[in-house]
């Protein structure tokens, strides 16, 4: 069917009287529709997301994927019609959670017959329909195309009449080898991954944020939060309001904390196995995304796995554990330690793997003074667990066979955090690092080079109000501490002053609303 020629594909339509409307469908229309035959299936949802002036912006700066296509159509224009499943095709390998390689492209397409996106297809010069454009997202979101400009990021795609042809260039654009008979898991050979390539990490942004919004949908889901579990998560979510990598995840973490003694009242929690008044817990939660109303996303970028059951929230978490140690100051690194062991230890569900990392915690025995410290200490811990997992996985067959275990990082990654050449070691223990040079890889790695690349152009918040514009407060208002969540912040002010003033803040504001409904 593929060798079917579509005449009316690029038809140039400038302006478009209804009466040439109409005499552009009689013409055009095609003598042996492939819609039809489709048509008669149950259609699932789009898999190419439609966007508008509206949302055009946001979505594209906001999304995770390295590249974006967006089609401009028409939806009176046949041949955008008939083209319709060809551009599905593809989209469904690239678009959503059930994609088969998430994350990469990013397939959406707009409308320019609404009056409301004329100034949007004029921006990108759009002189027929279909017409496809290819780029990084985020050069959409700011962006305009001139086909007459030469230096752009943004490109036209010139041979795109079928799904194969459009997979054809996206190929050759990208070195892939996609094809549209991938299955997900089965065919993960296709994009060239560079192990030692340190771009790859800004891109574990987006797991952090996946990771950091799966470990509070645990804890909700398995009611975790009690009595004395309490402290620990107050403590924790002070650190992410302080120095979460993610600037909305920051923001989110701020809302529950604000929030935190309205919604699980210590009095009220269970202190035992009866958790009766749990139901609020549930209700409580409705209106709090931890980091924004977009993630979950439900797949993985940096962390994906080649198969479903590796890698993914418990990669994303250490990376957000990493992406942490290097953030916090040295006044506060050993209060972030005891946070982060503190919160392994209470609500990370992998029962082997909270216990040998809180017993590595119980052997630190002199405070850890600095983020050299801190961020040090992790990356011990995290190849002691490495190392071990090495042996474990090779003997249980359960190692991802594209991502083994390593001693890390790898010299390819870090030739300088090698002291000599360890042409003879083989083993780990031979290893002999700089760890000056470790530490310093390390907060390049995970301090500078994993930052939000998304713009904060969409208001997220549920009462517009931003969380920097609130810390540049006076302090003049000297906060009184109401309620135990607050006298946890206050005492472990050390970590996240400005968190911690920002709490006390809100708690004031919202004491002042209260007592003025009164
Ligand atoms: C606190 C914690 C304890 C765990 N304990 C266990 C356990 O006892 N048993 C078990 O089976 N599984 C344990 N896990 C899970 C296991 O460590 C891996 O997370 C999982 O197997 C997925 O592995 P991965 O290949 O994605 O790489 P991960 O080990 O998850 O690492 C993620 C990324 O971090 C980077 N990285 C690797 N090593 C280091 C390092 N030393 N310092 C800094 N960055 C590094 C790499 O880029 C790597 O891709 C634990 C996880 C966590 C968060
Ligand atoms: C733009 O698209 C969004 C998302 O599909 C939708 O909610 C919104 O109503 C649209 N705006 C207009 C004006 O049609
Ligand atoms: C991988 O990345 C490194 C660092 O950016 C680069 O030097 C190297 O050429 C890359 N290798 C390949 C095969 O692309
Ligand atoms: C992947 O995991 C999901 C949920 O854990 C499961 O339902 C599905 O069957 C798995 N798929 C494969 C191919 O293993
Ligand atoms: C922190 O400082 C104290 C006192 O100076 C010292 O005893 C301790 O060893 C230091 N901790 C680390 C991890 O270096």
């Amino acid at each position: 069917m593929l060798s079917h020629n579509f005449p009316c594909l690029l038809i140039l339509v400038l302006l478009v009287s209804p009466v040439l409307e109409a005499s552009v469908i009689s013409q055009m229309r095609p003598r042996r529709s492939i819609l039809r035959y489709l048509g008669d299936e149950i259609e699932p949802p789009d898999a190419a997301v439609e966007l508008n002036s509206t949302n055009f912006d946001a979505v594209l700066s906001n999304s995770p994927a390295t590249y974006a296509i967006v089609e401009f159509f028409a939806h009176w224009c046949p041949a955008c019609r008939n083209y319709k499943p060809q551009y599905e095709n593809v989209a469904r390998l690239f678009n959503g959670p059930e994609a088969v390689h998430p994350g990469i492209i990013l397939m959406t397409r707009v409308d320019c017959a609404w009056k409301m996106n004329t100034n949007l297809c004029d921006r990108f010069s759009v002189s027929r329909y279909p017409m496809l454009l290819w780029g990084p997202p985020i050069k959409f979101a700011s962006g305009k195309w001139d086909p007459k400009q030469e230096k752009n990021e943004i490109h036209s795609i010139d041979d795109a009449r079928t799904a194969e042809r459009l997979l054809n260039w996206i190929n050759k654009k990208l070195g892939s080898s996609f094809s549209l008979e991938d299955e997900k898991y089965e065919n993960e050979n296709t994009l060239p991954w560079n192990a030692s390539d340190p771009e790859l990490i800004s891109r574990a942004v987006y797991d952090v944020e996946e990771a950091t919004t799966k470990a509070f949908e645990i804890i909700l889901e398995h009611k975790m939060i009690k009595l004395d579990t309490r402290s620990p998560l107050i403590k924790f979510l002070q650190l992410l309001v302080a120095h979460h990598p993610s600037k909305r995840c920051r923001k989110g973490s701020a809302d529950i904390l604000v929030n935190f003694d309205d919604l699980w009242p210590s009095g009220l929690l269970p202190t035992g196995p009866h958790a009766a008044s749990i139901s609020k817990e549930r209700d409580g939660l409705k209106g709090f995304w931890i980091c924004g109303k977009e993630v979950p996303r439900g797949y993985w970028i940096f962390c994906r796995g080649s198969k479903n059951e590796t890698r993914g929230f418990s990669c994303g978490l250490w990376v957000l554990l990493h992406s942490l140690s290097v953030r916090v100051g040295d006044g506060e690194s050993h209060s972030a330690f005891t946070a982060i062991c503190d919160f392994i230890h209470n609500f990370f569900l992998c029962d082997e793997c909270r216990q040998h990392f809180y017993e590595m915690c119980l052997s630190v025995s002199t405070p850890l003074n600095t983020t050299r410290d801190l961020g040090l200490w992790l990356w011990r811990a995290h190849n002691k667990v490495n190392e071990r997992l090495m042996i474990e996985e090779k003997d249980m067959k359960t190692e991802d066979p594209r991502f083994p275990k390593t001693i890390w990082p790898p010299k390819q990654l870090c030739n300088q955090c090698y002291f000599a050449p360890s042409s003879k070691s083989h083993g780990a223990a031979l290893l002999d690092w700089n760890e000056d040079e470790v530490f310093k890889f390390l907060v390049k790695y995970y301090g500078e080079n994993l930052v939000s690349s998304y713009k904060d152009s969409v208001s997220d918040s549920r009462d517009g109000e931003s969380i920097v514009d609130d810390m540049a407060v006076s302090t003049n208002a000297v906060a009184v501490p109401v309620g135990a969540a607050l006298a946890i912040a206050l005492a472990s002010c050390a970590f996240g002053a400005l968190a911690c003033f920002w709490r006390t803040q809100q708690k004031n504001r919202k004491q002042r609303k209260n007592l003025s409904k009164t």
